[in-house]
């Protein structure tokens, strides 16, 4: 009896001691490859899971279209995984006897036919989503309704996330998520939300660092398309409606018979998404492989190629989105081979896809990369809008002209292309590099979405009128039809899809940015740090603060004051490599001296490019007393002795961003170990790596610049870190 009485008592505690652990301590600390990304629906704590308890256990899908359907499935596993409820599906064709709790996905017309009484407070236009508890028929319901079916699917994904989110010890009371008050409408702010992959078809990925492709493997598509069709729920999840599966520089083997046919495999696994195809195509295709002599794009021939080339397309593949084009630029072929504009080749395209719907994606990314470096008036900044202004007015309404967010080529700061206001009658999308080609290849922590909103935010002025980016490339100011946003994003085969767990918040933040460039990088961050990592508000508060600062402190060590990315621009784009921008045709150039360092671009003296801007961007950036120093180099050429709007000179300035960056990098493992026990040990350790790796290449940075910097100007650093002895 006292055995027994002793044995119950020890068991209770223990029994109590393990549910004060459950209580404490994460639940979920088992290893984690990152694969699952944002998307890991982890087990809610108790108190959360109480909550969806009461949510319906009845699922009514207004309709059976393919992509409701993945909306259902997708709500019926985050409910399970999260809360523990299985759902009970059924279908429209019980829509006149409905009644009863439920929660219920559909389309608004498909709604309006349940009860023309519901009506969320705006029309949901494209692929917005509207989220309402309501009682029909005197039956409580959640309705996820969207202007398309894609919209239902946003619609649960929102849902989820939000369910995901207001778990976590910190957050037990979801009152942002109660159910029973739910009324939410989103609409996306642009229709074009895409992706472009590099990817070759041998499987390599140009500017790639998460592994091979996962849709290409030597020659062919990959027999096995599982992660194509993941990453086709990782791109819906945050509103992404497009992707482009092959680079750029692409090959012009893609438009093959036999390649479409592998193609359109592809494109069955978008589907069910709501993610259409697109291809990048070679503009000399009618030629070396469509069998013509010419792709001039004003001969009849090859506008007949096209268009058979298209109906070919959509007969395998109906819900094909349309090509991107990259012509004339660095050696590829384009229209200036017979005399002809970026119109007469995108048009002549656009014109084949139109009757399908489908459109062409032009980049403005065209410019001479043999320009004559002697030549102090010339200038790679100025070729988009130089090339592309004069023909405003000029492309067909099914032609979108994808700009990158910066004059030369994805630098670690640029100031915002001109072009995007340089463009009235013409579509447009900005094109972000969600890939650290120049900023840290994932190697180096480096968030970008604070930079992405500088850009996105900046005001252009034109007209003298409210103007902003994120409302010119979303056809907002000059009422285009269509527009948007393009991240190229190059995930690859790597469990963690970019190659470092953290690298995922590009992706993420991208996706959320294209659907609501209003959002904040901290509440994005913030967002995604929750559902990759959890609630435990130590470890938000670490992750959000060192992603937040980190693209500040990889400019700080590599490239301050708008000089541009100093890196290696002939090489890998990666290593400090100062001197390989110069003296050549390049034209990322910094002409640095014994004198001074800077492009100088002003009206006045310099390229002119200034003169690119509305008259008040002008104004801010051709004076030396206005133009803000994080973009002073990229604007004016100055001595290094020059004052800074700081106090500090120039040289001194260099030698301590370099120094503070160096520093802040090294801090990052400390407050990363500060998280240690608090997220799973495999991505811990993984990312541990990275920063250490990352402190190191840090004072790589630090002394190769500095050394250059010490070297060229003469001038010792004040606080005599460097460079003393090699002067005596
Ligand atoms: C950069 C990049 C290339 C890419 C090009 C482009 O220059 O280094 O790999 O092809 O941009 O955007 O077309």
């Amino acid at each position: 009896m006292k055995t027994g009485c002793t044995r119950a008592a020890l068991w209770g505690a223990l029994w109590g001691a393990a549910l004060l652990c459950a209580m404490t301590f994460p639940r979920s600390l088992a290893a984690e490859t990152g694969a699952e990304a944002w998307l890991r629906s982890s087990k809610l704590n108790p108190q959360a899971a109480e909550v969806y308890r009461r949510l319906p256990d009845r699922v009514v899908l207004l309709d059976d279209s393919l992509v409701l359907k993945t909306a259902e499935q997708e709500l019926s596993r985050g409910l399970e995984q999260m809360a523990g409820r299985a759902l009970q599906v059924e279908s429209s064709d019980k829509r006149s006897s409905f009644a009863g709790k439920a929660l219920v996905l559909g389309t608004m017309k498909d709604l309006h036919a349940l009860s023309s009484k519901l009506r969320p407070p705006h029309e949901l236009s494209g692929d917005g989503y509207w989220l309402k508890s309501v009682k029909i028929r005197g039956a409580e319901c959640l309705i996820i309704a969207g202007g398309t079916d894609r919209g239902v699917l946003y619609g649960v994904f929102a849902l989820l996330s939000k369910i995901a989110r207001a778990d976590g010890p910190a957050a037990v009371n979801p009152a942002s998520v109660d159910l029973s008050k739910m009324d939410e409408e989103q609409q996306p702010y642009a229709a074009v939300r895409w992706v472009n992959q590099w990817d070759n078809l041998d499987g390599r990925i140009e500017r790639g660092y998460g592994g091979p492709s996962i849709f290409f493997a030597e020659g062919k598509v990959r027999s096995d398309l599982t992660r194509a069709g993941q990453y086709a729920r990782l791109l819906a999840s945050i509103g992404i409606n497009g992707c482009t599966i092959n680079n750029v520089n692409a090959a012009p083997g893609i438009l093959e018979e036999s390649f479409l046919e592998q193609v359109s495999r592809i494109a069955d696994v978008f589907r069910p998404w709501g993610v259409q195809l697109s291809l990048a195509v070679d503009l000399s295709s009618p030629k070396v492989m469509g069998g013509l002599d010419t792709f001039d794009p004003l001969d009849p021939r090859v506008a007949e190629w096209w268009r058979k080339k298209a109906d070919e397309i959509y007969r395998r593949i109906p819900d094909f989105g349309g090509f991107v084009v990259k012509a004339d630029s660095e050696g590829r072929l384009g229209p200036s081979t017979y005399g002809r504009t970026p119109a007469d080749a995108a048009n002549v395209i656009a014109r084949a896809l139109k009757p399908h719907r489908g459109v062409v994606f032009y980049r403005a990314f065209v410019y001479n990369h043999r320009l004559d470096w002697h030549d102090l008036k010339n200038d790679r900044a100025k070729a988009a809008y130089d090339n592309f202004h004069p023909l405003d007015g000029a492309f067909d309404d099914n032609v979108i002209i994808q700009i990158k967010n910066g004059p030369i080529d994805f630098q670690v700061r640029e100031p915002a292309s001109p072009l995007f206001a340089g463009l009235r009658r013409t579509n447009e999308a900005i094109e972000l590099q969600i890939t650290q080609e120049y900023t840290g290849q994932q190697r180096h922590l480096c968030f970008l979405v604070p930079m992405w909103k500088e850009v996105l935010d900046f005001e252009m002025r034109v007209d003298a009128h409210a103007s902003p980016v994120k409302d010119l490339v979303a056809g907002r100011v000059f009422h285009r039809p269509t527009g948007g946003f393009v991240g190229v994003a190059n995930v690859g085969m790597d469990a963690n899809w970019m190659g470092s767990p953290l690298a995922m918040a590009n992706l993420y933040g991208f996706g959320r940015l294209a659907w609501d460039p209003n959002l904040s990088a901290e509440k994005i961050i913030d967002e995604w740090t929750r559902l990759t990592f959890g609630g435990d508000p130590l470890v938000v508060k670490t992750i959000t603060a060192m992603q937040l600062s980190s693209w500040h402190v990889y400019e700080s060590y590599t490239g301050p004051l708008g000089v541009g990315t100093l890196t290696n621009i002939v090489g890998n784009h990666y290593d400090p490599g100062p001197q390989s921008s110069e003296e050549n045709g390049w034209g990322q150039w910094h002409r640095a001296d014994h004198q001074g360092i800077g492009m100088d671009r002003t009206v006045a003296t310099g390229t002119g490019y200034i003169g690119q801007y509305p008259p008040a961007v002008q104004r801010l950036y051709e004076s030396l007393a206005n133009c803000p120093d994080e973009l002073l180099l990229f604007f004016h050429h100055v001595p290094y002795g020059h004052v800074l709007h700081s106090g500090k000179t120039l040289v001194q300035q260099v030698y301590d961003s370099h120094y503070e960056g160096a520093d802040r990098a090294r801090d990052f493992i400390a407050q990363w170990k500060g998280i240690e026990g608090h997220i799973d040990e495999e991505r811990y350790r993984d990312i541990l790596g990275r920063l250490e790796y990352q402190a190191g290449e840090a004072v790589v940075w630090r002394d190769a610049i500095c050394k250059w910097i010490d070297g060229l100007s003469g001038i010792p650093d004040e606080k005599g870190r460097f460079g003393i002895d090699s002067r005596k």
